[in-house]
C-alpha cells in the first residue's frame, strides 16, 4: 500500500473533495457553540447539525473539512495502541445535495485510485445496513459498491448496532451507513457469510471510513421521521487511517508523534518501546499533552479548572504528569513537548501558534500545582494506612479514590501497602473503576445525544440576547470587550469576555437598561451573507478563525449589534421579554463571566 504523512493525507482528502465541487471549511472550535449538553466537539458532523437539519450553510451544500475532535469516554484506556483522546476527523457533507449514487463511487475512487490512496480493490470490504422495521435493507448501497468493483463476497450486512449512525439513544438526525474496511486477514474473511461480519476474529478487518446517509430524524417517541432533506455525513479518522495505510501497529508510531517521542526520549533518557510499561507511559504523555495543547490553544481556549471543560483539561494534564513520573520525566517538561505539537500542527491550526505562549504557561502552572496534590495524596495514604490493623486490606473504593483524586495508580498503592504489611483489594478497585467508567461513558453519550439540535425557542431567544449583551458591554465597559466564550441553555445565557474587573452595580444596571431598551424597540434581527472581508470592513465582530470560509452569515440588530454568527436568532427583539443579569463570576485575571436570564 502507498505510504502517507499526516500532512499529505489531509491535503489529498481536501483536494479530492474540492475537485468534486466541495467547499473546504475550517475546523470549528473544540468547544461547541451554544450547546450546553456536550463539553467537546466529538465528530466532524457535530458543528454542522443545524445545517443537517435544514438551515442554510453560507459555504453551500457540499462541504469538506478536517475537524478537531475530543472524546474522553475511554481516557483510562489511553496507553494501548489505538486509543487517543484527541483526533482529527476528515469529513465531507452533502446538505440536501448529492446522495448514495455520487458518494459511493467517490469513496471508491478515493480509496482505490492510484492518484489517491491506491488501496487494492480486493483488500476492501464494506458493510451495509441489513434493514429492520424502521428502514429497509440498503440494497442500493450494496449494488453501487458492486458496480464500482467491490467483490460481491466482500460485501456484508449489519443491523442497527453496526450500520446506523446518529445520536446515541435519543433524538436527532440519523440514518443507515456503509462502512469501509481494509481486509487484514483474507483467510478468515473468506470464511464469512454476508451476515457474519461481526463473527470475524479481531484484526480480520480494520475500519477506515464511514459514509452516513442521513435521512431520518429520530423523534422523542423513538420514531423515525424522514428529514426535510437527505444528507451525507462521512468520517475518516486521520490517525487511524494513517496507521493502517502505513502498516503501523499503533497510531503512536505515525509521523504525528515522531518529534514528540524524540523529545521525551531526550528529556528522560528512556526509549519508546523499551518495555511495555515505558511504552504505555510514553503514549499517555504523548496523547494527553497533545490534547491539552489543542484545548489550551483553541480559539475559545480553556484553562484548567474544577468544572466542565476546564476539569477535563486538568485531569488530562495531571494524568500526563503522573505517567511522566514513571519514566522520570522532569517536572516542567510538558511545555517543551507541547511546543513540538505546536510546530507540527501550526500550519493547519494557526491558533496554536497564536496561543503558543499561553499553552506553555498554563501547562507549567498546572504541573506545579499537581506536584502539591501528589504530596497531599501521600499524606492521605498515610492516614488510611494508619487506621488499618497490621495485615489489613485497603478496600477497592478507597484505592479508587486515591487513583481518581490524587492520581495514584493501584499498582503504586499496592507497593506502598506492601511496605506497611497491608494489601489492596484489587478486584474491588477494578469494580469501582468499571462503575466509574460506565457512568462517565453513559454521561458523555447522553450529553452528545441530546445536545445535537438545540434550536428551542428559549435557547434562540437567549442567543439573540447574548448579542445585545455583547454590544452593551462594549458601550458600558470598553470597546475592546470581546467574546471569550459563550454557553447557552434553555434557562440562561453565559457570556465570557475580556475585562479586568467585575462590573459595578451601576454598570450592571446600565447594561441591563441598554439591552432592555433594544428589546422594547422591537428591532428586526437581520441576517445577511457576505464575504469575510466585507463583514470585517462593515464592522461586524466575530471569531475570524477562517482562512477558507469566504462567505459568512452576519446578524445585525439595528446599528446596536453587528456580529458574524451561524444563528439561529429570533426575528425581532420584541419577543425576548425582560433581560436580567443574574450573576458575575471571575474566570481568570483578564476574563469575566456574566450569567443572564430572560424573564
Ligand atoms: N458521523 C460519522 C462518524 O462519526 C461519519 O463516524
Amino acid at each position: 500500500m502507498k505510504k502517507f504523512t499526516s500532512e499529505a493525507l489531509r491535503e489529498l482528502y481536501l483536494k479530492f473533495f474540492e475537485s468534486k465541487g466541495h467547499k473546504i471549511i475550517p475546523s470549528s472550535s473544540l468547544i461547541p457553540e451554544n450547546d450546553p449538553t456536550v463539553l467537546f466537539t466529538t465528530a466532524g458532523m457535530h458543528p454542522l447539525v443545524p445545517y443537517l437539519l435544514g438551515e442554510k450553510h453560507p459555504a453551500g451544500t457540499k462541504l469538506c473539512d478536517v475537524q478537531k475532535c475530543v472524546r474522553t469516554g475511554d481516557i483510562d484506556e489511553v496507553g494501548d495502541s489505538s486509543h487517543c483522546t484527541f483526533f482529527e476527523m476528515l469529513g465531507n457533507w452533502s446538505l440536501g445535495d448529492y446522495f448514495k449514487q455520487e458518494m459511493i463511487p467517490w469513496s471508491f475512487e478515493f480509496l482505490t485510485s492510484e492518484d489517491y490512496l491506491g488501496i487494492p480493490v480486493e483488500d476492501i470490504a464494506v458493510t451495509c445496513f441489513a434493514g429492520d422495521k424502521d428502514c429497509p435493507k440498503d440494497e442500493e448501497s450494496a449494488r453501487l459498491w458492486k458496480e464500482c468493483g467491490i467483490l460481491p463476497g466482500n460485501i456484508y450486512y449489519l443491523p442497527k448496532s453496526g450500520n446506523w449512525w446518529g445520536p446515541a439513544g435519543t433524538t436527532g438526525p440519523c440514518g443507515p451507513d456503509t462502512e469501509m474496511h481494509i481486509i487484514r486477514n483474507h483467510a478468515e474473511a473468506d470464511k464469512l457469510g454476508e451476515y457474519d461480519f461481526d463473527n470475524a476474529p479481531a484484526g480480520t478487518f480494520l475500519e477506515i471510513w464511514n459514509d452516513v446517509f442521513m435521512q431520518y430524524n429520530k423523534n422523542a417517541e423513538g420514531g423515525y421521521e424522514p428529514l426535510k432533506q437527505r444528507n451525507v455525513d462521512t468520517g475518516m479518522g486521520l490517525e487511524r487511517t494513517l496507521c493502517i495505510l502505513n502498516g503501523k501497529s499503533s497510531v503512536y508510531e505515525t509521523d504525528i508523534f515522531e518529534g514528540a517521542i524524540s523529545e521525551i526520549e531526550k528529556l528522560t533518557g528512556r526509549r519508546y518501546g523499551e518495555n511495555e510499561e515505558t511504552t504505555r507511559a510514553f503514549r499517555v504523555v504523548l496523547d494527553h499533552v497533545r490534547t491539552a495543547t489543542f484545548m489550551l490553544g483553541d480559539t475559545k481556549g480553556i484553562v484548567p479548572s474544577n468544572t466542565d471543560q476546564g476539569y477535563i483539561l486538568r485531569r488530562i494534564i495531571r494524568r500526563a504528569v503522573r505517567f511522566g513520573r514513571n519514566i522520570n520525566l522532569p517536572l516542567g517538561s510538558l511545555g517543551s513537548i507541547s511546543k513540538i505539537f505546536v510546530n507540527k500542527y501550526g500550519s493547519v491550526y494557526p491558533e496554536l501558534i497564536i496561543n503558543a505562549g499561553k499553552i506553555e504557561e498554563e501547562l507549567c502552572k498546572e504541573e506545579n500545582k499537581f506536584s502539591k496534590t501528589l504530596q497531599q495524596g501521600l499524606r492521605e495514604f498515610e492516614k488510611i494506612a494508619a487506621a488499618l490493623p497490621c495485615g489489613g486490606e485497603i478496600d477497592g473504593v478507597t484505592a479508587f479514590h486515591l487513583y481518581d483524586t490524587y492520581g495514584f495508580p493501584v499498582e503504586i498503592t499496592g507497593e506502598m501497602a506492601r511496605e506497611k504489611g497491608l494489601t489492596v483489594d484489587v478486584g474491588g478497585y477494578e469494580t469501582a473503576f468499571a462503575e466509574h467508567q460506565a457512568k462517565s461513558r453513559a454521561g458523555s453519550e447522553q450529553k452528545f445525544a441530546c445536545g445535537l439540535a438545540d434550536h428551542k425557542e428559549e435557547t434562540t431567544k437567549l442567543h439573540t440576547a447574548t448579542h445585545l449583551l455583547h454590544a452593551a458591554l462594549k458601550i458600558v465597559c470598553s470597546p475592546e470587550v470581546e467574546q471569550k466564550g459563550s454557553n447557552i441553555t434553555e434557562e440562561r445565557l453565559r457570556f465570557d469576555f475580556n475585562f479586568a474587573r467585575k462590573l459595578t452595580p451601576d454598570e450592571v444596571a446600565e447594561v441591563e437598561r441598554l439591552v432592555n431598551e433594544q428589546i422594547k424597540l422591537d428591532i428586526p434581527v437581520v441576517m445577511k451573507e457576505m464575504s469575510l472581508e466585507e463583514a470585517k470592513d462593515e464592522g461586524f465582530t466575530g471569531l475570524f478563525e477562517s482562512k477558507y470560509g469566504q462567505t459568512v452569515k452576519t446578524y445585525s440588530i439595528g446599528s446596536f449589534s453587528r456580529e458574524i454568527c451561524g444563528g439561529p436568532h429570533v426575528e425581532s427583539t420584541g419577543v425576548l421579554g425582560r433581560f436580567k443579569i443574574a450573576k458575575q463570576e471571575n474566570v481568570s485575571a483578564g476574563v469575566k463571566r456574566i450569567k443572564a436570564v430572560l424573564e
